[in-house]
């Protein structure tokens, strides 16, 4: 949420910057801004995407260093005054900022009692007069100055700050927002995302919470909180700018759907053995014994992870015969929760930043319960605070609509539940084996659905009208109808709503009508029956059925009024091939819409504040 990048070097900081914010964009895009060192401070904001900003920039300036953001509003409407970078009365002082100030309130009283104005509406403006308030008192080192203003806040924050007198540095903290440092060659950078450095280093130093660094372009200073000097490890990034960039593709987000069938098979390269019947996952393997004798596993997460977990709850239910909980995360942390030691926490998060899963982990792991992670951005908060974890490796996922993370999810979950089931002997090896070998043909199975995802158009074309669509699913299916209904109605404004089948007769049914698209997915599974019944009822109240069916389910097919099948595979494995036409649906009816499907309006790729 927001993006943050800084650059001091020896190339053009508006270029860099530029760049990195434009790779950064999807983390927020209602309004940009940059600041640069060009003998006195320069900034240059606005409402509005990184092109405006990129329109309003002098070319013949050439600053080499300075900061700029791109943000996703949480006080005060994106206009221009409240974009950031923030200025101090002096305009000595800027800064970009992600996360939240939570006592701006009554540090802006103070501030105005001594007689500071402020101009916008954001909690940013604050902290700028804040660090402006102590170098005016005397404490004259910005460093210092930075470091007690930093001491009066309360909430979140990764920052970059830069002061007109001290244009060799730039001031870098973190509590609570993801930040690190790309370290180049006479270059630094700061960034609140790896992708925004990966053009000009793969060294990058993750800044942890408390910590501040004081960067320069050729060296770089962390400090802990109590202002000891650290020694941080540098990562080397495994990002290629391939990944990074759309290939041809209009938008991300198709991108990374039709990248499903090498994404599951990154993620299952190395783990399964469907020769052998096995699952190798290293990243748990030390915790099997804890994980085996856990009371009941609660998993949490939010939006799409969130969906990914429910299919996780009856994998684990079905296959490991353990008692599950998903808990939304941001229910879970002001709840109370009864968890404590002989419980396992799993985490699931793409971004691995997510401030809710975050607070979650920490809770039940401050409780005693073992934390695990399922996590795609290697590095991450979440995948450095969890006890032991497994990379769901679906490489960047840049489209704010997550699709290649579900299904990756999805399977790790898969297999954490064949390689718990087997070391609890809760399945039988054939059943286990044939799990496995079907896993494998996944990446196949998926490229088939993707290669005649052209038949989906004209259905996507027939309602785009709508105004409301229904999703239904049973057992496994239902957790791929909330997903359905969640990429439909985030990137193309659509109200939609996921149910469980059956649940449709205890209210939603009033719903229907001969204008009420109704999406059923459809296996051939023990539920099938009751889904055909279930579809008879919509069909009774003119409903109009779009059904994803798998192969030869022809009582669905003709019952509905358009069908998309999927090749068969195990019935716990069928959400990785049914949800793809769904991405799909979603993705074309958003583009007839006009809709920008990277950068739906009001989201925000890593929701980093509460
Ligand atoms: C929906 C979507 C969001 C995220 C949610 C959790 O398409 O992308 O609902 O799934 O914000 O994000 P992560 O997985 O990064 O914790």
């Amino acid at each position: 949420m927001c993006g943050i990048v800084g650059y001091i070097g020896d190339k053009k900081a508006s270029d860099v910057i530029i760049k990195g914010l434009k790779r950064l964009e999807y983390r927020g895009y209602d309004s940009a801004g940059i600041a640069y060192q060009n003998g006195e401070l320069q900034v240059k904001k606005g409402k509005g995407k990184v092109a405006k900003l990129e329109a309003m920039l002098d070319p013949n300036e050439n600053a080499t260093a300075g900061i700029g953001h791109t943000r996703w509003a949480t006080h005060g409407e994106p206009n221009d005054v409240n974009s950031h970078p923030h200025t101090s009365t002096s305009q000595k002082i800027a800064l970009v900022h992600n996360g939240i100030i939570e006592n701006y309130g009554s540090l802006k009283k103070v501030l105005q009692n001594k007689g500071y104005e402020f101009y916008s509406e954001t909690d940013t403006e604050v902290l700028a007069k804040l660090i402006e308030s102590f170098l005016e008192n005397g404490e004259n080192e910005f460093k210092k100055a930075v470091q007690l203003a930093l001491a009066q806040v309360e909430g979140t924050y990764g920052l970059a700050i830069i002061h007109a007198d001290h244009p060799d540095i730039i001031i870098a903290a973190r509590k609570g927002s993801p930040l690190l440092i790309g370290v180049g060659k006479n270059e630094m950078l700061v960034a609140s995302d790896a992708s925004a450095v990966a053009e000009y280093t793969d060294q990058v130093v993750y800044l942890e919470d408390g910590e501040l660094a004081v960067i320069e372009r050729d060296n770089y200073n962390v400090e802990s909180s109590d202002s000891t000097s650290l020694i941080k490890e540098v990562h080397e990034l495994a990002m290629s700018l391939d990944e990074i960039e759309k290939g041809g593709y209009p938008y991300f987000m198709l991108k990374e759907i039709f990248e499903q069938p090498k994404a599951i098979a990154d993620c299952l390269r190395g783990r399964i053995d469907p020769e052998k019947g096995t699952v190798t996952l290293g990243g748990i393997a030390d915790v099997m014994e804890k994980l085996a004798g856990a009371k009941r596993l609660v998993i949490a997460a939010c939006g799409t992870s969130w969906h990914s977990g429910i299919v996780g709850e009856y994998l684990f239910e079905s296959l490991v015969k353990i008692p599950v909980e998903v808990e939304y995360a941001s229910e879970l942390r002001y709840k109370e929760p009864l968890i404590g030691e002989g419980d396992v926490m799993i985490v699931i998060s793409q971004s691995g930043e997510t401030a809710d899963t975050l607070a979650a982990l920490r809770q039940a792991k401050e409780n005693g319960a073992l934390v695990l992670g399922v996590v795609n951005v290697v590095g991450s908060s979440i995948a450095r605070e969890t006890d032991a974890g497994v990379y769901i490796h679906a490489g960047p996922e840049i489209g704010v609509a997550s699709t290649k993370a579900f299904t990756a999810q999805v399977t790790v979950l898969t297999l954490i539940a064949i390689m718990l089931a087997q070391y609890k002997k809760s399945i039988s090896d054939e059943k286990a084996k044939k799990l496995i070998s079907e896993l494998a043909l996944i990446p196949e199975k998926m490229q088939q659905v993707l290669d005649k995802s052209e038949n989906l158009r004209e259905v996507s074309n027939l309602f785009s009208y709508a105004p409301n669509f229904l999703y239904l699913g049973r057992s496994v299916s239902f957790p791929v109808a909330l997903e359905g209904a969640l990429k439909l109605k985030e990137i193309s404004y659509i109200h939609a709503e996921g149910y469980p089948a059956a649940e449709m007769k205890h209210g939603p049914i009033a719903l229907i009508d001969d204008m009420m698209p109704v999406v059923v997915i459809a296996g051939t599974n023990h539920t099938n029956d009751k889904m055909v019944s279930n579809i008879e009822e919509v069909r009774a109240r003119k409903g109009r059925i779009i059904a994803i069916v798998t192969e030869g389910n022809a009582e669905v097919e003709d019952l509905s009024e358009f069908s998309f099948s999927v090749p068969d595979t195990e019935d716990e494995l069928s959400p990785l091939l049914t949800v793809i036409p769904l991405q799909i649906l979603s993705y074309n009816i958003a583009v007839n819409r006009g809709c920008d499907v990277d950068q739906p309006r009001n989201l925000a790729k890593s929701v980093t504040v509460e």
